[in-house]
Order: C-alpha cells, then sequence, then structure tokens
C-alpha cells in the first residue's frame, strides 16, 4: 500500500541567475543557465520521496521532449510511473525562473499547458491509489476543476487532503471545508484570508479564518522566520535553521515535501514541520528546484549536526 499521493504540476525549469532582476523593458545579462525538472507538484513528490515517503507522482505531460525529462528523473530518482498523464494535443508545461545571484531573490512565470486539462475522468483514474493513501498532497498549478474532483474523491475515501495553496489562486469556501491541512505561505494567507502574518498573534488571526472553514491544521510557513503550526489543541512557532541561502526557489516544495514524507511515518504535526525545516534549510543552500531537494541521510544528518550546535557541542 502507498501512503501518500502528490496531485500535481510537472513543468521544465529555465533557469538563469542574473546580477539583478530585469525591469521591464530592460535585458540584463546573466550568469548562470540550467535547464530540468520543476513544478511545484514534481518537485514536492521528490522532496517527500528522497525524504523516505513510499509515494505516488499524478502529473500531465505533454508527448514531447519536456515530458522526456519528468520520466528520465522519475527513472533516475526510482519513483513510480505508472500514473503520470500525457495530452495528445497540449505541451509539456514550462516555467522561466529568473534569480537575482546578490539577494536569491525570484520571479516565476509558469506556463501550465498540458497541466491545464486534466479531465474528471483522469481524475477518476486515480480511485485505486487515492483509497489506498493515507495523504493527498495538492497545489494550485493545475486546472482547479481537477482539484476539486480529487478533493472529493479522497473525502470518499478517508484519504486526508494537505492543500499547499500555491501560487495564490482563488478557491472556493467549499473547497476548503474538505481540506485536512493548508500550508500557505505569507503572501497566500494575506491574499486569502486578508491577514497580514507576522507574529504568532497575526498567524492566529489567520489560522481561525481557516478553521472556521472546515480545515483541521493550518501550516503557515514564514521565510527564514520558520513556520507556524496550529492544531486544535494548541499553535507555535517552529523556528528555521539559520544557514546561507543561494537559492529560496522551491523552498516552499522542499519543506511541503518533507513534511509529507514525516506526516506518512507517522510523526506529529510539530515534529513533521520540524523536519520540514530541515529539508527545507537544505534546499536553499543549493541551486535549482527538483535538484536541490535533499535526501534522508542528509536531512538527518543536518539535524543533528544542528543540535549539536545549539548544545554547544560543535
Ligand atoms: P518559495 O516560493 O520560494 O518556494 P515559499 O514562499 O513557498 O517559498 P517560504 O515561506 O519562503 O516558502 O519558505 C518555506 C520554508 O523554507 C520555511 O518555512 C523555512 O523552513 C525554509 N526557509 C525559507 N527561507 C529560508 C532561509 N533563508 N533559511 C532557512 N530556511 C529557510
Ligand atoms: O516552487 C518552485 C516551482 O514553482 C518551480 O519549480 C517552478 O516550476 C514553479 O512552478
Amino acid at each position: 500500500m502507498s501512503k501518500a499521493v502528490v496531485f500535481g504540476s510537472f513543468v521544465v525549469d529555465l533557469m538563469a541567475r542574473s546580477p539583478h532582476l530585469p525591469i521591464p523593458g530592460e535585458t540584463v545579462k546573466g550568469s548562470y543557465f540550467k535547464m530540468g525538472p520543476g513544478g511545484k507538484g514534481f518537485n514536492q513528490c521528490v522532496a517527500a520521496h528522497k525524504a523516505g515517503s513510499d509515494v505516488i507522482m499524478v502529473t500531465k505531460l505533454g508527448k514531447d521532449a519536456f515530458g522526456k525529462v519528468a520520466t528520465d528523473t522519475m527513472d533516475s530518482l526510482k519513483m513510480q510511473k505508472d500514473h503520470l498523464l500525457f495530452s495528445d494535443t497540449e505541451d509539456t508545461g514550462i516555467a522561466l525562473i529568473l534569480v537575482d545571484e546578490n539577494t536569491a531573490q525570484n520571479e516565476i512565470i509558469i506556463v501550465p499547458c498540458a497541466l491545464n486539462t486534466i479531465t474528471d475522468e483522469e481524475v477518476n483514474g486515480t480511485e485505486k491509489i487515492i483509497s489506498d493513501a493515507e495523504y493527498v498532497l495538492l497545489q494550485l498549478e493545475v486546472n482547479q476543476s481537477a482539484n476539486e474532483s480529487i478533493v472529493k474523491l479522497a473525502k470518499r475515501h478517508n484519504c486526508k487532503v494537505i492543500v499547499n495553496t500555491a501560487p495564490y489562486s482563488p478557491i472556493t469556501e467549499e473547497f476548503l471545508s474538505e481540506i485536512y491541512m493548508v500550508t500557505p505561505n505569507e503572501v497566500e494567507v494575506r491574499e486569502i484570508t486578508g491577514v497580514e502574518v507576522s507574529d504568532i498573534e497575526s498567524c492566529d488571526k489567520a489560522a481561525k479564518f481557516f478553521k472556521e472553514k472546515g480545515v483541521e491544521i493550518v501550516v503557515i510557513t514564514l521565510g527564514e522566520m520558520g513556520a507556524y503550526v496550529s492544531t486544535k489543541e494548541r499553535s507555535a512557532i517552529i523556528p528555521s535553521y539559520k544557514v546561507n541561502a543561494v537559492d529560496t526557489t522551491g523552498a516552499g516544495d522542499a519543506f511541503n515535501g518533507a513534511l509529507l514524507a514525516a506526516l506518512t511515518e507517522g510523526k506529529d504535526i510539530f515534529e513533521s514541520v520540524k523536519f520540514a525545516n530541515a529539508g527545507a534549510a537544505l534546499s536553499v543552500q543549493k541551486y535549482g528546484t527538483t535538484p536541490s531537494m535533499p535526501d534522508r541521510k542528509e536531512i538527518e544528518k543536518f539535524i543533528v549536526a544542528q543540535s549539536k550546535k545549539q548544545a554547544g557541542i560543535l
């Protein structure tokens, strides 16, 4: 039995680093270019898989060279490919990513292509794996009608739905009411709830909004501050690890993937968020998205080293 499913995007990332991000009309000479696997769904699935989770990826590709980037990556990582969907007419999605090499800030344009065409029939084809899974993790990069259908399917099979509300797009109250856990970042929280989060009090206010709609657990990622968690019983901010970040693109994905891996192995949500902070802290020290996801050994070694550092042993 597979414990988790990630239902979401694969795109090819075309990433360039430059001394500053161009303003409209400006051309900037870059210093580095890389093409590789990406998409929030795929990044999160790879992060969960490398962190030790038994996880299945469902995404939709074109029958083209960029689609092959997905299948080749999955082969090299020994991931299950049985639930990939293919479009006869649309291309594999792409993302253009610009990273400022001085500030590590980024700008992204994603063109979903085939990801906008997932049908109800294709969603229903996942019934067996959803019924076997404890969790399904979604993002907002595929057509929202597909996300709405998978949430209904998951509900019928007692599979818990985690939604990483990225990138922000409008969602309905009905959709929110069927979600077990949300994992927005600060920008998405502001867009969805109207609350500007900066501390535990403002996070509590935003969490109240989600809980009133029916969400059980609220996790808000707060960049280098760490992540806020709120359950029925308590809320807290779990601080991030202090590291030298060179590229934060995909930090949210590293966090969500590691979080899924920790939850599926039965860690409680507070322990899981600590583990997710470690996965994300490792990813921001490397360039790129999918390729920056750490494996289980790296995460465990990092957590041990950080505890020793805190205790003054190292
Ligand atoms: P992105 O869109 O860049 O992928 P995000 O906005 O979805 O990221 P963030 O809240 O910025 O997500 O970061 C997710 C997690 O990554 C944080 O909760 C934290 O654990 C970790 N993180 C982010 N930035 C840093 C940093 N500079 N140092 C250490 N950890 C970081
Ligand atoms: O979160 C990072 C991801 O967002 C990139 O891999 C890019 O594909 C965009 O979807």
